[in-house]
C-alpha cells in the first residue's frame, strides 16, 4: 500500500464545523487499523474555502463538507488499495 497524505483544515471555521471531531475520526481509524506508519496526518491553516469546510486534503485531492462516514470510505478505499 502506498503511502496517505491527509491534512486536516485547523482553522477556526472548518474546525468548528466538524473538523475537530473527524481528526478524531482519522487518528482513531489509524490506531484500529495499525495504519500509523503508512498515514501522515498534518494539520493546515485556513486557505480561505471556510464556505466549502470542514475541508480535508488526501494525496493532493480536496474533499468538502467532510463528515465520518466520507472518511470512512476514502479511508477504506485506500487503506485496501
Ligand atoms: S477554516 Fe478551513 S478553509 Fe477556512
Amino acid at each position: 500500500m502506498s503511502k496517505i497524505n491527509i491534512t486536516v483544515c485547523m482553522g477556526s471555521s472548518c474546525f468548528a464545523r466538524g473538523n475537530a471531531a473527524n481528526l478524531e475520526f482519522i487518528e482513531n481509524y489509524i490506531m484500529q487499523n495499525g495504519l500509523d506508519a503508512q498515514i501522515d496526518l498534518a494539520g493546515s491553516r485556513c486557505d480561505g474555502s471556510c464556505v466549502t469546510g470542514p475541508n480535508v486534503v488526501i494525496n493532493g485531492t480536496q474533499y468538502t463538507e467532510v463528515d465520518e462516514d466520507k472518511l470512512k470510505e476514502i479511508l477504506d478505499s485506500l487503506s485496501q488499495a
